[in-house]
Protein backbone atom coordinates (compact mmCIF):
# COMPACT_ATOMS: atom_id res chain seq x y z
CA UNK A 1 0.00 0.00 0.00
CA UNK A 2 2.92 2.52 0.92
CA UNK A 3 5.58 0.95 -0.13
CA UNK A 4 5.49 2.77 -3.65
CA UNK A 5 5.01 6.51 -1.85
CA UNK A 6 4.93 7.06 1.94
CA UNK A 7 3.01 10.03 1.38
CA UNK A 8 -0.21 10.84 2.83
CA UNK A 9 -1.65 13.76 2.27
CA UNK A 10 -3.80 15.60 4.91
CA UNK A 11 -7.11 17.10 3.16
CA UNK A 12 -8.57 19.47 6.31
CA UNK A 13 -11.27 21.26 4.74
CA UNK A 14 -15.12 20.94 4.94
CA UNK A 15 -15.42 21.69 1.21
CA UNK A 16 -16.46 18.70 -0.73
CA UNK A 17 -15.69 19.93 -4.69
CA UNK A 18 -12.43 21.26 -2.84
CA UNK A 19 -11.48 18.17 -1.49
CA UNK A 20 -12.60 15.82 -4.33
CA UNK A 21 -10.84 18.22 -6.34
CA UNK A 22 -7.21 17.98 -4.56
CA UNK A 23 -7.89 14.40 -4.63
CA UNK A 24 -8.06 14.16 -8.69
CA UNK A 25 -5.51 16.66 -8.53
CA UNK A 26 -2.89 14.33 -6.45
CA UNK A 27 -3.45 11.24 -8.14
CA UNK A 28 0.08 9.72 -8.89
CA UNK A 29 2.03 12.22 -6.87
CA UNK A 30 1.27 11.21 -3.57
CA UNK A 31 0.52 7.16 -1.99
CA UNK A 32 -2.57 8.49 -0.16
CA UNK A 33 -5.15 10.79 1.38
CA UNK A 34 -5.93 11.35 4.80
CA UNK A 35 -9.77 12.62 5.82
CA UNK A 36 -10.42 13.69 9.22
CA UNK A 37 -12.84 14.59 11.91
CA UNK A 38 -13.51 18.41 10.05
CA UNK A 39 -14.22 17.11 6.55
CA UNK A 40 -16.25 13.52 8.34
CA UNK A 41 -18.17 15.39 10.80
CA UNK A 42 -19.57 17.64 7.96
CA UNK A 43 -20.27 15.37 5.20
CA UNK A 44 -20.01 11.41 6.47
CA UNK A 45 -19.80 8.56 4.06
CA UNK A 46 -21.12 10.67 1.46
CA UNK A 47 -17.85 13.01 1.70
CA UNK A 48 -15.58 9.97 1.96
CA UNK A 49 -16.76 8.42 -0.99
CA UNK A 50 -16.20 12.10 -3.50
CA UNK A 51 -12.49 11.61 -1.88
CA UNK A 52 -11.83 8.12 -2.45
CA UNK A 53 -13.07 8.16 -6.03
CA UNK A 54 -9.50 8.82 -7.07
CA UNK A 55 -8.37 6.01 -6.32
CA UNK A 56 -5.99 6.80 -4.01
CA UNK A 57 -5.94 4.95 -0.40
CA UNK A 58 -7.63 6.26 2.52
CA UNK A 59 -6.62 6.74 6.21
CA UNK A 60 -9.67 7.92 8.08
CA UNK A 61 -8.64 9.79 10.63
CA UNK A 62 -10.97 9.52 13.51
CA UNK A 63 -9.03 9.20 16.73
CA UNK A 64 -11.73 7.52 18.53
CA UNK A 65 -11.78 6.95 22.12
CA UNK A 66 -14.73 5.27 24.03
CA UNK A 67 -15.47 2.13 25.77
CA UNK A 68 -14.82 -0.64 24.16
CA UNK A 69 -18.03 -1.71 22.98
CA UNK A 70 -18.65 1.60 21.43
CA UNK A 71 -15.44 2.35 19.64
CA UNK A 72 -15.73 -1.59 17.74
CA UNK A 73 -19.32 -0.36 16.45
CA UNK A 74 -17.42 3.00 15.51
CA UNK A 75 -14.79 0.72 13.54
CA UNK A 76 -17.40 -1.48 11.97
CA UNK A 77 -20.13 1.56 11.01
CA UNK A 78 -16.98 2.48 8.59
CA UNK A 79 -16.09 -1.16 7.16
CA UNK A 80 -18.05 -0.54 4.20
CA UNK A 81 -15.96 2.46 3.36
CA UNK A 82 -13.08 0.14 2.80
CA UNK A 83 -10.43 2.58 4.43
CA UNK A 84 -6.86 2.19 4.18
CA UNK A 85 -6.35 3.41 7.76
CA UNK A 86 -8.51 4.21 10.50
CA UNK A 87 -7.14 5.05 14.25
CA UNK A 88 -8.18 4.67 17.81
CA UNK A 89 -6.20 6.56 21.08
CA UNK A 90 -3.69 4.34 22.67
CA UNK A 91 -4.99 5.97 26.35
CA UNK A 92 -8.61 4.50 25.73
CA UNK A 93 -6.49 0.97 26.75
CA UNK A 94 -5.76 -2.18 26.31
CA UNK A 95 -9.11 -3.94 25.56
CA UNK A 96 -10.45 -0.92 23.55
CA UNK A 97 -7.83 -1.46 21.10
CA UNK A 98 -8.29 -4.87 20.83
CA UNK A 99 -12.09 -4.71 20.01
CA UNK A 100 -11.21 -1.84 17.17
CA UNK A 101 -8.62 -4.55 16.27
CA UNK A 102 -11.17 -7.68 16.24
CA UNK A 103 -14.09 -5.59 14.67
CA UNK A 104 -11.87 -4.87 11.88
CA UNK A 105 -10.61 -8.13 10.76
CA UNK A 106 -14.64 -8.75 10.26
CA UNK A 107 -13.78 -7.12 7.01
CA UNK A 108 -11.18 -9.82 5.71
CA UNK A 109 -8.40 -9.42 4.03
CA UNK A 110 -9.56 -6.12 2.79
CA UNK A 111 -9.47 -4.99 6.56
CA UNK A 112 -8.18 -1.39 7.29
CA UNK A 113 -5.22 -1.25 9.72
CA UNK A 114 -5.90 -0.15 12.87
CA UNK A 115 -3.64 2.36 14.23
CA UNK A 116 -3.05 4.21 17.83
CA UNK A 117 -2.50 8.10 18.65
CA UNK A 118 0.10 7.98 21.23
CA UNK A 119 0.58 11.24 22.28
CA UNK A 120 -0.64 14.46 20.29
CA UNK A 121 2.06 16.32 19.23
CA UNK A 122 -0.22 19.79 20.10
CA UNK A 123 0.89 18.24 24.24
CA UNK A 124 4.45 18.86 25.72
CA UNK A 125 5.40 17.53 29.08
CA UNK A 126 3.66 20.24 31.54
CA UNK A 127 0.62 19.25 29.72
CA UNK A 128 1.32 15.36 30.35
CA UNK A 129 2.20 16.21 34.09
CA UNK A 130 -1.45 18.43 34.13
CA UNK A 131 -3.15 15.04 32.90
CA UNK A 132 -1.43 13.31 35.75
CA UNK A 133 0.69 11.35 33.80
CA UNK A 134 4.12 11.29 35.24
CA UNK A 135 7.39 10.29 33.36
CA UNK A 136 8.77 12.08 30.13
CA UNK A 137 6.54 12.35 26.42
CA UNK A 138 9.00 9.95 25.10
CA UNK A 139 8.83 7.09 27.95
CA UNK A 140 5.07 7.42 27.46
CA UNK A 141 4.96 7.07 23.72
CA UNK A 142 7.16 4.03 24.25
CA UNK A 143 4.86 2.85 26.84
CA UNK A 144 1.87 3.26 25.12
CA UNK A 145 3.39 1.89 21.32
CA UNK A 146 4.06 -1.37 23.33
CA UNK A 147 0.21 -1.53 24.56
CA UNK A 148 -0.88 -0.88 21.35
CA UNK A 149 1.49 -3.99 19.96
CA UNK A 150 0.18 -5.88 22.53
CA UNK A 151 -4.09 -5.19 21.78
CA UNK A 152 -2.68 -6.35 18.02
CA UNK A 153 -3.02 -3.12 16.50
CA UNK A 154 -0.75 -2.39 13.47
CA UNK A 155 1.12 0.72 14.27
CA UNK A 156 1.25 3.89 16.20
CA UNK A 157 1.23 7.88 15.07
CA UNK A 158 3.76 9.95 16.62
CA UNK A 159 5.95 12.55 16.17
CA UNK A 160 9.34 12.41 14.13
CA UNK A 161 11.34 12.97 17.29
CA UNK A 162 9.80 9.23 18.86
CA UNK A 163 10.76 7.53 14.85
CA UNK A 164 14.00 6.37 16.41
CA UNK A 165 13.66 4.71 19.95
CA UNK A 166 10.06 3.35 18.68
CA UNK A 167 11.80 1.36 15.50
CA UNK A 168 14.96 0.26 18.05
CA UNK A 169 11.75 -0.95 20.32
CA UNK A 170 9.34 -2.60 17.99
CA UNK A 171 8.65 -4.92 15.79
CA UNK A 172 10.01 -3.91 11.89
CA UNK A 173 6.10 -4.45 10.57
CA UNK A 174 5.04 -2.19 13.28
CA UNK A 175 3.80 0.65 11.25
CA UNK A 176 4.89 4.37 12.10
CA UNK A 177 2.74 7.30 10.85
CA UNK A 178 4.24 10.61 11.23
CA UNK A 179 2.46 13.93 10.88
CA UNK A 180 4.75 17.72 11.81
CA UNK A 181 6.37 17.13 8.18
CA UNK A 182 7.72 20.40 6.55
CA UNK A 183 10.26 20.32 3.55
CA UNK A 184 12.83 22.14 4.35
CA UNK A 185 12.26 26.23 4.33
CA UNK A 186 7.77 25.51 4.52
CA UNK A 187 6.07 27.78 6.74
CA UNK A 188 5.94 25.05 9.99
CA UNK A 189 2.24 26.78 10.84
CA UNK A 190 1.43 25.53 14.15
CA UNK A 191 3.57 22.54 14.45
CA UNK A 192 6.41 22.68 16.84
CA UNK A 193 8.41 19.60 16.23
CA UNK A 194 9.06 18.99 12.67
CA UNK A 195 11.34 17.33 10.46
CA UNK A 196 11.68 17.22 6.87
CA UNK A 197 10.22 14.10 4.66
CA UNK A 198 14.16 12.40 4.13
CA UNK A 199 14.83 12.83 7.22
CA UNK A 200 11.39 11.56 9.20
CA UNK A 201 11.85 8.73 6.10
CA UNK A 202 15.31 7.51 7.18
CA UNK A 203 14.52 6.93 11.00
CA UNK A 204 12.55 4.75 9.94
CA UNK A 205 8.57 6.41 9.37
CA UNK A 206 6.15 4.43 6.97
CA UNK A 207 4.03 7.15 6.20
CA UNK A 208 4.04 10.94 6.26
CA UNK A 209 1.01 12.81 7.11
CA UNK A 210 1.94 15.83 5.34
CA UNK A 211 -0.98 18.93 5.00
CA UNK A 212 -0.77 22.59 4.07
CA UNK A 213 2.32 22.07 2.41
CA UNK A 214 0.95 20.31 -0.41
CA UNK A 215 -2.87 21.97 -0.08
CA UNK A 216 -1.69 25.50 0.58
CA UNK A 217 0.79 25.54 -2.38
CA UNK A 218 -0.29 27.29 -5.55
CA UNK A 219 -0.29 24.17 -7.17
CA UNK A 220 -0.53 21.35 -4.76
CA UNK A 221 0.25 18.44 -7.75
CA UNK A 222 3.57 20.49 -8.20
CA UNK A 223 3.96 20.57 -4.88
CA UNK A 224 3.49 16.63 -3.59
CA UNK A 225 5.69 16.21 -6.63
CA UNK A 226 8.80 18.04 -5.16
CA UNK A 227 8.17 16.57 -2.04
CA UNK A 228 8.06 13.32 -3.45
CA UNK A 229 10.95 13.67 -5.59
CA UNK A 230 13.35 14.83 -2.80
CA UNK A 231 12.48 11.51 -1.15
CA UNK A 232 14.40 9.94 -4.17
CA UNK A 233 17.23 11.95 -4.31
O1 LIG B 1 -1.05 20.70 7.62
P1 LIG B 1 -0.22 19.74 8.42
O2 LIG B 1 0.88 19.09 7.61
O3 LIG B 1 0.28 20.32 9.72
O4 LIG B 1 -1.27 18.56 8.76
C1 LIG B 1 -0.96 17.52 9.65
C2 LIG B 1 -2.15 16.63 9.77
O5 LIG B 1 -1.81 15.60 10.71
C3 LIG B 1 -3.41 17.29 10.30
O6 LIG B 1 -4.51 16.67 9.63
C4 LIG B 1 -3.42 16.96 11.78
O7 LIG B 1 -4.74 16.82 12.29
C5 LIG B 1 -2.72 15.62 11.81
N1 LIG B 1 -2.05 15.30 13.06
C6 LIG B 1 -1.02 16.06 13.59
N2 LIG B 1 -0.43 15.71 14.78
C7 LIG B 1 -0.83 14.61 15.43
C8 LIG B 1 -1.87 13.83 14.90
C9 LIG B 1 -2.44 14.20 13.69
O8 LIG B 1 -0.62 17.07 13.00
N3 LIG B 1 -0.22 14.25 16.54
Amino acid sequence: MTAQNPIFCAIDTTDTARAAMLAQSLKGTVGGLKVGMEFFNAHGHDGFRAVAKAGLPVFLDLKLHDIPNTVAGGIRAVLPLKPAIVNVHAAGGLAMMKAAADAAKEAGPDRPLIIAVTMLTSLDASDLADTGVTGTPADHVLRLAHLAARAGLDGIVCSAHEIAALRREMNPEFKLIVPGIRPAGADIADQKRIMTPPEALALGADVLVIGRPITGAANPHDAAAAITASLAA
